[in-house]
C-alpha cells in the first residue's frame, strides 16, 4: 500500500519513521508491506526519510497513492484537499481535530464507503475513537470526562508540583512537540473542546460547533490555585466533560479540581487519561500519552494498517440512523465552586461576601484565608461552595465586580467529584 504524508512535523515526520522501522511487524500484521513514498513540507527537510516536495499539486497527483495521511494542520485549506481526495475515491487518514471539529458532518458524507481514519486526532496514541465507535457500541454513555490536551496537563503538572512558572511549562511543552502551531488552541481550551466534540458526535452522534461548548483555558490559573489545591488535596486539571441529562447533553472544557484520591488527578505530564461511564459497563478508564510525535504516529499508522487490511468500518463517525438530543444550556450546570477573590482587608467584608452568596443560594463548603505579607492593604480568601447552579455563581461574579472592596476579577473553577 502506498502512502502520501502531506505535512512532514512532528508527526509526519514520526509517521514515515514508525513506518520504515517497523515495516517487518507491521508487514506481518497486515499481510502487506506499507510505503511512505512522498511527503509534503513548505521547508526542504535536511535528514527527511522519504522524498519531501513543496507543490501540493506533485503530491495530490503522484501516482498509485492509496491513502493521502493530512497532517499540516489548519482548517478550511486541509479541508479543500480532503474533500478533493474523496471525491476522487481517494481513502484518507488525519489527526487534525481543529478540522473534524468544524467539519466532520460533511467528511463523512463525502466519504460515504471510503475509508477515513482519524484515530490519531483524540488523544494522541490512546485508541479511544476504536473505544466509543466498536468496543462500548452496546452503551448507553452516560458520561465522558477526560484530561485531552496534554500540553495543558505538562503546564498545569509541573505548575503544582514544582512550582515551575506558567510561560516557562508552555515553552518546555512546545520543545517536546506537545503544543500545538499556534499554542493557544492548546491553553485557552479549544483543543481541548475539539477533540471533546469528537467523541461527543461518537458517543452521542451530536452536531455542533466548538463555539457552542462552554471553554475556558488554564491561563488565569495562579500560583494561589495551585497553593489551594495543595492545602486541600485537590490537583487540578484542564477536563473536557460530556454529560448525558435525560434528552439533554452537558458539555464543557475547564480547568477543574479533582480530588487527589481520584484516577484522574493521577495524570500527570502529557499523559492523557478519558473516564468513560456506560450503562451497560459502568466505568472504564483510558490511559496513554496523548502528544508528541510518535505517540500520534502511532495512532496513524494504526488506521493504516486497518486500512491495509480492508477492515475499516463505516460509518466514518459511527451512526447508521440520526439521534436527537439538544445541548444543555451552560447556566443549567449543576456542580461545585472554588472561588478565589482578592480583598480590602478590613471589618465586615467577609460578611459581606458570605451575605451575596447566601443570597444568590450559594452555600459555602470551606474557606480559607492566606495570611498577609509585610503591610499589604490586600488579602486573598478562597472558598468552596456545595453543589448550586452556574447561573447563581455567574451572577455572584457580576455582583462582587462592582464591589469597592474587591480588587482585579475574582477567579472561579468548577469543582468534578
Ligand atoms: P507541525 O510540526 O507544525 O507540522 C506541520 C507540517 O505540515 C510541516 O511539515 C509543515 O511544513 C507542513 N505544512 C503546513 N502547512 C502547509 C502548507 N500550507 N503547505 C505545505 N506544507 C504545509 O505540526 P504537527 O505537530 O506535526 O501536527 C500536525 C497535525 O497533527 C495537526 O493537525 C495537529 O493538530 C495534529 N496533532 C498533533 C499532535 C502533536 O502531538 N504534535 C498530536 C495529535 C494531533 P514545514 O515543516 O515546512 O513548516
Ligand atoms: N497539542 C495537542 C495536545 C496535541 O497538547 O494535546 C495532541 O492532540
Amino acid at each position: 500500500m502506498r502512502v502520501a504524508i502531506l505535512g512532514y512535523g512532528t508527526v509526519g515526520s514520526n509517521v514515515a519513521k514508525v513506518l520504515i522501522e517497523n515495516e517487518k511487524i507491521i508487514k506481518a500484521r497486515c499481510g502487506q508491506s506499507i510505503t511512505p513514498v512522498i511527503a509534503l513540507a513548505r521547508h526542504a527537510k535536511k535528514d527527511a526519510l522519504i522524498p519531501i516536495t513543496s507543490d501540493i499539486n506533485e503530491i495530490l497527483n503522484f501516482k498509485d497513492i492509496d491513502v493521502f495521511v493530512e497532517l499540516m494542520g489548519g482548517i478550511e485549506l486541509p479541508f479543500q484537499i480532503i474533500s478533493g481526495l474523496l471525491k476522487r475515491k481517494k481513502n484518507v487518514v488525519t489527526a487534525n481535530k481543529a478540522l473534524l471539529a468544524y467539519h466532520r458532518y460533511e467528511l463523512e458524507t463525502l466519504a460515504k464507503d471510503l475509508a477515513f481514519g482519524y484515530e490519531a486526532s483524540v488523544a494522541g496514541g490512546i485508541p479511544i475513537i476504536k473505544v466509543l465507535k466498536e468496543g462500548l457500541s452496546a452503551n448507553n454513555i452516560i458520561n465522558i470526562k477526560g484530561i485531552l490536551n496534554g500540553t495543558c496537563n505538562y503546564i498545569l503538572t509541573c505548575m503544582q508540583q514544582v512550582g515551575m512558572d506558567f510561560h516557562n511549562a508552555l515553552q518546555k511543552a512546545q520543545e517536546l512537540g506537545y503544543a500545538e502551531a499556534d499554542p493557544s488552541f492548546d491553553i485557552e481550551g479549544q483543543d481541548a473542546a475539539h477533540k471533546l466534540l469528537i467523541l461527543a458526535s461518537l458517543a452521542y452522534n451530536l452536531d455542533i460547533k466548538p463555539e457552542d461548548i462552554l471553554t475556558q483555558g488554564i491561563k488565569d490559573i495562579s500560583s494561589e490555585d495551585m497553593y489551594f489545591a495543595n492545602e486541600f488535596d485537590f490537583t487540578i486539571k484542564l477536563l473536557g466533560i460530556a454529560k448525558l441529562k435525560d434528552s439533554n447533553i452537558e458539555l464543557r472544557v475547564h480547568p477543574t479540581m479533582i480530588s487527589k484520591n481520584k484516577m484522574l488527578s493521577k495524570v500527570d505530564g502529557v499523559m492523557n487519561a478519558i473516564s468513560i461511564v456506560g450503562d451497560v459497563l459502568g466505568e472504564s478508564l483510558y490511559y496513554g500519552a496523548g502528544a508528541g510525535g510518535l505517540a500520534t504516529a502511532s495512532a496513524v499508522v494504526a488506521d493504516l494498517i486497518d486500512i491495509a487490511k480492508g477492515n475499516f468500518k463505516t460509518p466514518m463517525l459511527g451512526f447508521k440512523e440520526k439521534l436527537e438530543f439538544n445541548l444543555l444550556k451552560p447556566e443549567e450546570i449543576y456542580t461545585k465552586y472554588y472561588l478565589r477573590i482578592k480583598v480590602e482587608d478590613k471589618l465586615g467584608v467577609l460578611s459581606k461576601i458570605t451575605l451575596l452568596m447566601s443570597q444568590n443560594l450559594i452555600s459555602i463548603e470551606s474557606f480559607l484565608q492566606k495570611p498577609k505579607k509585610n503591610n499589604e492593604n490586600y488579602t486573598t480568601i478562597f472558598f468552596t461552595t456545595h453543589f448550586t447552579y452556574e447561573k447563581s455563581i455567574q451572577n455572584l461574579l457580576r455582583i462582587l465586580k462592582k464591589q469597592e472592596f474587591v480588587k482585579d476579577e475574582p477567579f472561579m473553577m468548577r469543582i468534578e467529584d
